[in-house]
């Protein structure tokens, strides 16, 4: 998964892109590169390593250039290397590339035939030759056209050609492409944050379309030649949502704005009195949402936690049954789906490559679908039937935080939209449950002021080896979440488990000062983790409890406590969580670690 930029216009060419890449470093950073028209001939720096390695190879003649294209690398095929970096070139055309060409060995074998040379190890370098081989007979947009016709696998292309020095093309086969329209001005990007500061006017690419852009011309058209009319939307991200904002990391940002996201999240979809849910924006209609059976909740990594706290709620709260899987197994699966069921795909980018197949396995089968999803115009968003936008803004860290708090508020919110519609609820309990809902941010501001106690603990534990993070109930996805946070930013070995199975097997790495995180919420569940507490605390393990409950045995058998004021067991989650993805900041932080971009991670997936 990469990131690409490309720009034309009357500024420094270069000098944008050289800046879009580094709002793009979250998507991919082993190797970074730029390309440039200068009268008419190609100019290429690229290297091996992050943008700022890549910065010291520009020098001031590059800036008189006003067409220039980027890209920042999260390698598949080809270590990080100078060569394998973006941009490739061929004959006079030079492109970059996210995505993955399937075909490309076959491809390669064909082209070395007619006596191209490689000197890449990626799968990009047969792109960019068999456009020069069709370009030498065909004008440069057929000769795009007629090369991809060719491709097989995920591509985002932006391509420039020496011969027509005044036009970019994009093309766009499920990795995601968005353009930038200022007059006289064009930007084309794999992200809104590459160029958000420059403009927030912006025309999504579908798979299969093609842009071909001027400086003050968008054609937009099908692999077929088909000419198609799309309507530019207005992004309202500021450029500084994009930005860190003062904080350190974009993580610890992005921890800080969930009160203000979920608020964003749950505003538009309860009415001003409070008294209902409000849902004809998703595409659902009310009859199929009332006849709905069962639930399928598929997800990835963080946003597949999320789902199996929305199978609490849902069962619980609407008693419609619901099955959750992981992507990468759901779609694999020889499923006998139901009559009326729905298919919600969870995905934070919209573009992670299992969940996109799920939804498209789902969809074969004529399943409704609905994807919760935090990128406006991503894949996932435009491939469903119906979608709950979750309004978080970008989410840059490449560990997700208020994408996944405000993915279990918007299914908390459809929870209570089912409820609504089916009468499973009380009307008090259904009133309190909406009356919960709306004074939650203002609870998640208040949790954030344990950050200090949290920064205590960090520099207590941050040398721990191992971690166990248990809970029961909807607390135990949020002790599974607690540990990918930890493990994925500060390489600690940590595992969640519910709490019910420790005595099954984990309960034997529980040695004196072995730390053990519990998520406790003050319901049916209180008293069965007490006694499992009883049990760690029997050898002498180190008791870290995150709780709302003030019960003084809970209390007292704690080593270190996390009051945590609480609102209702689901709710609860959300609230749970924020100490938690806290806790492994400071830990991260402490141990030296890249915290917004974690060693062999990219923020999202989209590839297999
Ligand atoms: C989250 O901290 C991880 N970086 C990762 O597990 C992520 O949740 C997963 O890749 C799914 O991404 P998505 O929500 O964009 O689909």
């Amino acid at each position: 998964m990469c990131g690409i930029i490309g720009y034309i216009g009357d500024k420094k060419a270069v000098s944008i892109v050289l800046e879009g890449l580094k709002k793009l470093e979250y998507r991919g950073y082993d190797s970074a590169g730029i390309a440039c028209l200068i009268d008419e001939k190609i100019k290429i720096i690229k290297c091996k390593g992050k943008i700022k390695n890549l910065e010291t190879l520009v020098d001031e003649q590059l800036n008189s250039s006003t067409i220039a294209i980027g890209h920042t690398r999260w390698a598949t095929h080809g270590k990080p290397s100078d060569e394998n970096a973006h941009p490739h070139c061929s004959g006079g055309i030079v492109l970059v590339h996210n995505g993955i060409i399937e075909n490309y060995a076959e491809l390669k074998r064909e082209l070395k035939k007619d006596g191209y040379k490689f000197i890449s190890e990626t799968d990009t370098e047969v792109i960019v030759h068999l456009i020069r081989k069709y370009r030498d007979k065909l004008p440069f947009e057929e000769a795009v056209r007629k090369a991809v016709s060719k491709l097989k696998g995920s591509y985002a292309l932006v391509i420039m050609d020496e011969r027509e020095p005044d036009r970019l093309i994009g093309v766009r086969m499920e990795s995601p492409l968005v353009i930038g329209i200022l007059n006289g001005e064009k930007f084309i990007a794999s992200d809104i944050p590459a160029f958000l500061s420059y403009c927030n006017r912006v025309i999504f690419l579908d798979d299969g379309e093609i842009a071909s852009l001027k400086k003050s011309e968008v054609r937009i058209y099908n692999f077929q030649g088909k000419e198609k009319k799309k309507n530019p939307v207005t992004i309202n991200w500021t450029a500084s949502m994009a930005e860190k904002g003062g904080f350190k990391h974009f993580m610890l940002k992005e921890i800080y704005e969930q009160p203000r996201a979920l608020a964003d999240t749950i505003r538009g979809r309860i009415l001003p009195d409070g008294s209902r849910v409000v849902f004809k924006e998703w595409g659902l209609k009310e009859e199929e949402m009332e006849k709905f059976k069962k639930i399928y909740l598929v997800a990835c990594g963080t946003s597949y936690h999320a789902c199996l706290i929305g199978k609490y709620m849902i069962e619980n709260i609407a008693k419609i049954p619901v099955e959750v899987d992981i992507a990468s197994e759901f779609r694999y699966r020889n499923i006998p789906f139901q009559e009326d069921s729905l298919f919600i795909a969870i995905s934070q980018s919209g573009e992670t490559a299992d969940t996109l197949a799920a939804l498209r396995f789902a969809k074969k089968y004529g399943i409704k679908t609905l994807a919760i999803c935090n990128v406006l115009g991503s894949t996932a968003s435009r491939e469903a039937d119906a979608v709950f936008y979750t309004h978080s803004g970008p989410e840059i860290g490449v560990a997700s935080t208020k994408a996944f708090t405000c993915q279990i508020s918007a299914l908390y919110i459809l929870t209570l939209a089912f409820a609504q519609l089916k009468g499973t609820l009380q009307k008090d309990l259904f009133h309190k449950f909406i009356k919960d809902l709306l004074h939650l941010p203002t609870l998640a501001e208040e949790v954030l002021k344990l950050d200090d106690k949290i920064q205590i603990l960090a520099k207590e534990v941050y040398r721990k080896p191992n971690f166990l993070y248990l809970g029961r109930g909807p607390a135990y996805p949020v002790a599974l979440e607690g540990a990918l946070k930890l493990k994925e930013i500060s390489y600690i070995h940590a595992e969640g488990y519910a709490a019910g199975e420790m005595k099954h097997g984990p309960i034997a790495l529980v040695e004196e000062g072995f730390p053990v995180v519990f998520v406790v919420s003050s319901d049916q569940y209180l008293e069965k983790t007490i006694s499992n507490m009883e049990e760690i605390k029997a050898r002498d393990g180190l008791i870290i409890t995150v709780s709302d409950s003030k019960d003084e045995k809970l209390n007292r058998i704690s080593d270190r406590f996390i009051y945590v004021e609480g609102i209702n067991s689901y709710l609860n989650t959300i609230l749970f969580t924020i100490p938690l993805q806290l806790l492994a900041y400071y830990v991260a932080l402490l141990r030296g670690c890249d915290v917004d971009q974690p060693r062999n991670l990219a923020k999202s997936v989209t590839v297999e």
